[in-house]
């Protein structure tokens, strides 16, 4: 089958890909560009695990064409870090022993970055609200909600 040539932008680097019309961006940055920070766990929309942002929305990529993301600005959770330095969210999230298995760690924080970029000062409930459609089996959530509110903190001060 013919290939589609698609271009975009992914953690502040250009990239081009020639891709199957059917291919997900969840197998475009695993498999191709060695980004495997995006996790496959249900590959239906319904966990989260597979978040990455384009153009600074929460999407699954498990559920997005990568034919869809021509001149997207894609950031998954290796483009997170700024200037070599961890990303507030990922430093608060080690500390509150937000991360078990990390499973659905970097579609936790990827949510929760573009939750934040546009709330500055949200309330625990907010935040439960902002990651509720993400799942993880592990942590129970609560230390999930502290690293965030810690986070946001953090990043006013
Ligand atoms: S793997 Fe994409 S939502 Fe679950
Ligand atoms: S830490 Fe294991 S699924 Fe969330």
């Amino acid at each position: 089958m013919d290939t589609i040539n698609v271009s975009f932008r992914i953690n502040g680097e250009k990239a081009t890909v020639d891709v199957k019309p059917y291919e997900t961006l969840l197998e475009t940055v695993r498999e191709r560009l060695s980004l495997t920070g995006a996790k496959e766990a249900c590959g239906l929309g319904a966990c989260g695990a597979c978040t990455v942002l384009l153009n600074g929305i929460p999407v699954r990529s498990c559920l997005i064409l990568t034919a869809e993301a021509e001149g997207a600005d894609i950031v998954t959770i290796e483009g997170m870090k700024q200037n070599g330095k961890l990303h507030p969210l990922q430093e608060s999230f080690m500390k509150n022993g937000a991360v078990q298995c990390g499973f659905c760690t970097s579609g936790m924080i990827l949510t929760a970055k573009a939750f934040l970029d546009r709330n500055k000062k949200p309330t625990r409930k907010d935040i439960v609200k902002a990651i509720s459609s993400n799942v993880c089996r592990c942590t129970g959530y609560r230390k999930i909600v502290d690293a965030v509110e810690e986070a946001a903190q953090n990043m006013q001060s």
